[in-house]
This record gives C-alpha cells, structure tokens and sequence, in this order.
C-alpha cells in the first residue's frame, strides 16, 4: 500500500496532476526558516511565490473552490 501511495504521489508530482498545497509551502518555510543559514528575507519571499503558486493552481483547478482558495490563501499570507 505504501509503495503504491508513493508511485501514485510520483506520478501525480510527475504530471502535475497533485498541485502543491499550503501544507507543502507551510513545510517548506518551516525548514527554510530553521535552516542553519536561515535568510529570513529569502525564506518568506519562497513562501509567498510558494502560496501564490498554490493559489493560482487552486484558481484554475477542475473543481475550483474559489472560496476555499481564497481562505487557504488568506491564512497562508497571514503566516508569512
Ligand atoms: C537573503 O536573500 C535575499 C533574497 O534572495 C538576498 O538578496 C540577500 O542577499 C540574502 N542575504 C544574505 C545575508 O544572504
């Protein structure tokens, strides 16, 4: 099961079809910002292209929620 899930994760990632999400950026900052060098500046200037890349994805998606897309961007700009 775990292999499968992450074959299917490769190919999502591979294709695009699995878009990133707030948590995967909230991760990211995460680590950037904990980093040994962390470059405070660096790191919330990738959160926002990170947030904005979620966002837009979230816009154009099949079943787009705008409303969810909006909230999550919300929050996500809020925790920058
Ligand atoms: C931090 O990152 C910014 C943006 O990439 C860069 O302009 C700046 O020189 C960096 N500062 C340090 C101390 O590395």
């Amino acid at each position: 099961m775990v292999r499968v899930n992450f074959f299917l994760a490769a190919l999502a990632l591979a294709t695009g079809a699995l878009a990133k999400t707030n948590s995967d950026c909230q991760t990211q900052y995460n680590s950037c910002r904990t980093g040994a060098d962390a470059n405070m500046s660096y790191c919330v200037s990738e959160h926002q292209t990170c947030c904005a890349d979620v966002y837009d994805s979230c816009r154009v998606g099949a079943d787009a929620n705008m409303a969810q897309c909006a909230a999550d961007n919300a929050a996500c700009k809020a925790q920058s």
